[in-house]
C-alpha cells in the first residue's frame, strides 16, 4: 500500500491531491505526501464582460475545433446550438456535469478549463441573422511569399477554443460539445496545442517553443491593456465587448534549425536564446534598444531579426495584439523525423492590428527561414455572458 502511495505522489508532482467538491484526502503526517486541496484557482468563471481563454493566463493544453453548420441552417438552428453551449460550458467550466455527459467523474476535475466560442463568417449570411458582417471577416489577404496554405486547416463557421491544465479535461470537454453539436454542425478541422506542463515552472515563466526559444515575453497585460484586445464603441454593436481572432498553423522545420548556429539563431531572432534577453540587453523583461551598434556601425539587433520587424512602428493601439501561442507536436509524415511547429493564436481589437505586423513579417524577417505558415483561420469572439444571457445573442437579438 505504501508503495502505490509513493507512486500517487510521484505523479501528481510529489503532492496527494484531493478535488475540491470530493471527499478530502487524508491530511498528510509525518515524512508522507502532503495534501492540496484544488481549489477555486482551477475554476474561472464562465460569467463575465469577456469571453475567457483570452487575456486570462493560457493553461497546460489546448484544442481548437472548427465546426460547419448542416446545409439549411438558419437563425434558429445557430440559437439552439447557441443555447446548449452556453449552458453546458458554463456548467463544464463549474465542474457539474451537463445533460449529455456520460462520463460526468471526469467533468469533476476543472484544471481551470475555459471554452471560447467563434463565428466564421458565413454565420452572418444565415437567414434570420440580422447583424452586419464586417468587411474583414474572412480569410486573411494571402501573403505569397510565405504562405503554403493547406486547405484543411482553414475557414469554419463555428470556432471552440478548448483549454485547460489537463489534457484528459480538453478531450472530455471536446467530446461534450461537439457530440452535442453533431445533428447541427460537422467538424472541419481539429488542431492540439501544448505550452510547458502546468506546475513544472515558476508562475509567470515564459513558456519555450519548439525551437527552443523564449516565446511570449512581450504581451498586453490585463487590466493594463485591454483597448489592444476587446472591441469597444467603434465596432458593430454585437461585436463589442468581444475580440477578433486570428489562428495561423505555422510550421517549424526543427531540421533545418538544427544546422542554424547559435550566433545565428539569435540574430535572426534578435534576442538570445539561452534566456531571452534582447541582444542589447542582460534580462529578458529589457527593452530592446533598436539604435545600439556594434563596432563596424552595425545595428546589433539586424534590421531583418525577427522582433525588430514585430515590435510596434506606432504609439497606440495601430500595431499591438496578444499572442496565445501554442506548441504542436504531431506524428511525422513517412520518411521525416518531425512535424511540428506553433498555433499562433492572436487575439485583437481590429484585424488591422495583426495585419500590420504579419505584412512586415511576410515581407522580410529572418524567422521565415525556418517557419512556414500552412493554416490560417480568422474568426469573430462575441462578448461574454452575463447569467441568463446566451453567448453571441447580439447576433439576432
Ligand atoms: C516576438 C517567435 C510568428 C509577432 C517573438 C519572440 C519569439 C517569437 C521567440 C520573442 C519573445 C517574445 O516577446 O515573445 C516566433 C515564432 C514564430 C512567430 C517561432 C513562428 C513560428 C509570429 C507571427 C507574428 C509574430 C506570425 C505576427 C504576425 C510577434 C510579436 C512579438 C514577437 C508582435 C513581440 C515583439 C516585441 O514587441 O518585442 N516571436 N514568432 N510572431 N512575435 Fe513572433
Amino acid at each position: 500500500l505504501s508503495a502505490l502511495g509513493g507512486l500517487a505522489a510521484g505523479a501528481a508532482g510529489g503532492m496527494g491531491v484531493a478535488r475540491s467538491g470530493a471527499a478530502p484526502a487524508p491530511a498528510a503526517t509525518g515524512e508522507g505526501p502532503t495534501t492540496v486541496q484544488l481549489a477555486e484557482h482551477q475554476r474561472r468563471a464562465f460569467h463575465g464582460e469577456h469571453q475567457l481563454g483570452i487575456m486570462d493566463p493560457p493553461q497546460a493544453h489546448g484544442v481548437w475545433v472548427a465546426m460547419d453548420l448542416v446545409p439549411g441552417a438558419d437563425v434558429t438552428t445557430l440559437q439552439r446550438l447557441m443555447r446548449i453551449w452556453t449552458q453546458d460550458i458554463a456548467q463544464l467550466m463549474a465542474g457539474q456535469a451537463p445533460y449529455a455527459d456520460f462520463e460526468p467523474e471526469m467533468t469533476a476535475t476543472t484544471a481551470s478549463l475555459t471554452v471560447t466560442v467563434g463565428i466564421g463568417p458565413r454565420v452572418l449570411g444565415l437567414r434570420g441573422v440580422t447583424a452586419p458582417r464586417p468587411a474583414w471577416l474572412g480569410p486573411l489577404p494571402a501573403f505569397p511569399k510565405i504562405d503554403r496554405l493547406e486547405p484543411h486547416w482553414s475557414g469554419g463557421d463555428l470556432l471552440l477554443q478548448i483549454c485547460a491544465d489537463s489534457p484528459i479535461t480538453v478531450s472530455h470537454a471536446q467530446w461534450v460539445l461537439t457530440k452535442e453539436a453533431r445533428t447541427i454542425a460537422t467538424v472541419r478541422w481539429v488542431q492540439r496545442g501544448f505550452r510547458q506542463g502546468h506546475g513544472v515552472t515558476n508562475p509567470g515563466e515564459t513558456m519555450r517553443n519548439l525551437f527552443g526559444q523564449v516565446d511570449g515575453t512581450v504581451n498586453p497585460v490585463r487590466g493594463q491593456d485591454d483597448a489592444v484586445v476587446w472591441c469597444g464603441s467603434s465596432a458593430p454593436r454585437w461585436l463589442q465587448g468581444g475580440t477578433t481572432m486570428v489562428l495561423r498553423r505555422i510550421a517549424m522545420n526543427l531540421e533545418t534549425w538544427e544546422e542554424a548556429d547559435p550566433l545565428t539563431r539569435d540574430t535572426s531572432l534578435g534576442r538570445r536564446q539561452t534566456d531571452g534577453s534582447p541582444l542589447t540587453g542582460r534580462a529578458e523583461t529589457d527593452a530592446p534598444d533598436l539604435a545600439a551598434t556594434n563596432g563596424l556601425g552595425l545595428p546589433v539587433i539586424d534590421e531583418f531579426s525577427h522582433v525588430r520587424r514585430a515590435m510596434p512602428d506606432a504609439k497606440g493601439l495601430a500595431d499591438r495584439f496578444l499572442r496565445r501561442p501554442y506548441n504542436y507536436d504531431d506524428p511525422p509524415a513517412p520518411g521525416r523525423l518531425t512535424n511540428a511547429g506553433l498555433l499562433f493564436v492572436a487575439y485583437q481589437a481590429e484585424l488591422e492590428q495583426f495585419l500590420a505586423v504579419q505584412r512586415r513579417l511576410a515581407e522580410a524577417d529572418l524567422l521565415n527561414t525556418w517557419t512556414t505558415p500552412i493554416g490560417s483561420a480568422v474568426f469573430a469572439i462575441p462578448r461574454g455572458c452575463r447569467e441568463g444571457e446566451v453567448l453571441a445573442q447580439d447576433l439576432w437579438a
